[in-house]
């Protein structure tokens, strides 16, 4: 044991002599200690450092008390500072995840199988919002976002439903409070649809434009069986040069069938907007009947499922405060919105609208695997 002696000595000659040797027994307990892997290494640890006759610190405590009178002083608060360092790390032991004081204390038992974590599976609304992404994807439209709190601007003026104008009454929605001292323009709201996003559009880049734009909307609905107040919409928007009520239809013609199956017929009925001049609702025959008329479509044949129009030339006065491109004499486009619930509802046959927004994994699992509702 004679060589522990020299290890735990300290030269005591001067005050900087004494501050060297401590820290290097400093570092010589956090190597041991981190070598620690079982109970008796620590043991063997505590004895080697503390023991009562043997340890280290035992003994270097008899040498310092031994020393110059003069460096007492620090040597004494040098060796107090370095017993503190062993019992911190002693008790640290205690706190390793794995030392069998913490696996005693947590009552593991390593010999258990695990906790299983299920895989997710995407919430149907995203998924028919992808899918509806995709068709359009697939025709060249690229996909755009934009916030979910707007201004009175974007969500209502630039869309030509000015101030004031009963066709705002058609979207009510929640409004941020304490605004009075803003301009109207600046009022922020929770957007009523995702039509907005195509103003924000055409400000930040000339024509063409091809874009689709999912996304979250609010109104001040109340929830039944088919309305929630919170919903999904996804927008198109087609502008360019000679971009005719004809591409409208064709496109959307194109797009029912490409998510819904060939045999999808569509029809345009007139309808009103205030940003779409002329304005058509669109319906799709049934696809649970065929067009033969049945309970879902209430035996007319036809189920409505989108709004759309060309885009009014006013609209584009507004983006032209940005984009001058947007002269309506030299372009046109059109525009179209649709309710992505209302689909998902169709498609998957789901009769209550609350399901989706429940958290009811009964519901849920049934999307898992990609499968249908039965
Ligand atoms: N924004 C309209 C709505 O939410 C739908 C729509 C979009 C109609 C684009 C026409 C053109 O009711």
């Amino acid at each position: 044991m004679d060589h522990l002696v020299d290890e735990f000595c300290v030269d005591n000659f001067s005050e900087d002599a004494l501050e060297r040797s401590f820290a290097r027994l400093e570092e010589m307990l956090r190597t041991e200690f981190a070598r620690i892997k079982t109970d008796e290494d620590r043991e063997r640890f505590r004895l080697r450092w503390v023991g009562r006759k043997t340890g280290g610190l035992t003994r270097l405590s008899a040498q310092l008390a031994g020393g110059r009178p003069e460096l007492k002083r620090v040597s004494g608060k040098l060796f107090n500072t370095l017993k503190q360092r062993f019992q911190e790390h002693y008790h640290l032991w205690e706190l390793n995840p794995f030392s069998p004081y913490a696996l005693a204390r947590e009552a593991i038992d390593i010999t258990l199988p695990g906790t299983r974590t299920l895989l997710g599976a995407e919430h149907p609304i995203i998924r028919t919002m992808n899918e509806i992404v995709a068709v359009f994807q697939r025709m060249g439209y690229s996909v755009g976002i934009g916030p979910e709190v707007e201004t009175d601007y974007y969500n209502f003026e630039s869309l030509n439903f000015p101030p004031n104008h009963p066709a705002r009454d058609t979207q009510d929605t929640l409004v941020v409070a304490n605004q009075e001292r803003r301009p109207l323009r600046d009022r922020l709201l929770m957007r009523t649809h995702t039509s907005p996003v195509q103003i924000r559009t055409m400000e930040r880049q000339p024509p063409p434009v091809r874009i689709v734009i999912p996304g979250k909307v609010h109104r001040n609905d109340a929830s039944d069986a088919t309305h929630s107040p919170i919903f999904h919409q996804v927008e198109g928007l087609c502008v360019g040069e000679n971009v005719t009520f004809s591409d409208l239809k064709g496109t959307l013609d194109h797009a029912m069938k490409e998510f819904f199956g060939a045999a999808v017929k569509t029809r345009f009925f007139p309808s009103f907007f205030p940003f779409t001049e002329p304005s058509a609702d669109v319906q799709i025959s049934c696809i649970f009947c065929g067009g033969k008329g049945c309970r879902k479509c209430k035996h007319s044949g036809w189920i409505e499922l989108l709004g759309c129009g060309m885009v009014d030339p006013s609209v584009f006065g507004f983006v032209q405060q940005k984009q001058p491109d947007y002269d309506p004499r030299k372009i046109s486009g059109f525009a179209f919105g649709m309710g992505v619930e209302r689909i998902a509802m169709m498609k998957y046959g789901v009769s209550d609208i609350g399901q989706f927004y429940s958290g009811d994994m009964r519901f849920f699992k049934q999307f898992g695997s990609g499968g249908r509702l039965a």
